[in-house]
């Protein structure tokens, strides 16, 4: 279950969807720094996923690569549970990855490593990482583009290591399909360049995401949990 009550999660959508149709779209850089300050407080709501996510991570894991790290609320709480782990964070936006410098630079025993890029360009390398980790980012990509990026996480991990997903998916067929309809209308109405990176929210179901993980050669993909619309979901190598 993506959604406890999906009929009132989709009327409550579409109000949102009405109210905000003459919003253009923003870059998705752009968005998140102008966003800075309030931006953890805004993701309070997800403290408990992110609870969960961190206790996913295998104890045994030592360098793990995290795509879309932004301040790295993941992190916090990876390195509570155990501050041997080391970081590789990848993010578009420089403003978040110095806000996250900024929060750990006191313990300079934390093993962090920053990277201002786009993930799906970046290399991961080959039989690298004990564990990729993604939290709320890979949802603002189409299917096509994500599945490029699964096949190079799989090749990035180590042999029987984890992919761990905490991200926003489609509580149905119709708010995937609704929501990738307005963002192509929304795309076309301002006639944003087909490279350029936007920031709305486009999931695929729980169906959909897990067939491009199984596609990119996981074999083992495993839902864990859903908390507040943030699901869990773990892919083996
Ligand atoms: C909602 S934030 C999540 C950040 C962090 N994982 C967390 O949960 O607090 C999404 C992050 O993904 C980053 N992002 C989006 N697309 C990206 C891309 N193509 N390459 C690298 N980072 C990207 C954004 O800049 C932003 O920091």
């Amino acid at each position: 279950m993506i959604r406890e009550n999906t009929e009132k999660y989709m009327q409550e959508l579409k109000a949102w969807l009405a109210e905000t149709a003459d919003d253009d779209l923003e870059d998705m850089d752009g968005f998140f720094a102008k966003r800075i300050d309030g931006y953890e407080a805004h993701m309070a709501v997800w403290q408990k996923a992110y609870q969960s996510f961190a206790g996913l991570l295998p104890m045994e894991c030592r360098n793990i690569l995290d795509l879309g790290c932004g301040t790295g609320l993941e992190l916090d709480e990876i390195w509570k549970r155990n501050a041997d782990v080391a970081v590789t964070g990848v993010d578009l936006c420089q403003s978040m990855l110095d806000k996250l410098r900024a929060k750990h630079e006191k313990q300079g025993d934390r093993a962090l490593m920053t990277v201002c890029a786009d993930y799906f360009q970046y290399d991961m390398g080959e039989n690298k990482w004990d564990a990729v980790i993604s939290f709320e980012s890979l949802h603002h990509f189409f299917p096509e583009k994500k599945k490029e990026l699964y096949q190079k996480i799989h090749r990035a991990l180590k042999k029987d290591c984890l992919f761990i997903l905490g991200d926003y998916l489609a509580c149905c067929e119709e708010e995937e399909t609704l929501l990738r309809q307005v963002y192509l209308e929304k795309r076309e109405r301002s006639q944003i360049p087909k490279e350029q990176f936007v920031h709305f929210d486009i999931p695929l179901t729980l169906e959909h995401e897990k067939e491009l993980l199984q596609e990119a050669g996981f074999s083992y993909v495993e839902l864990i949990d859903s908390i507040e619309g943030a699901t869990l979901l773990t892919a083996r190598k």
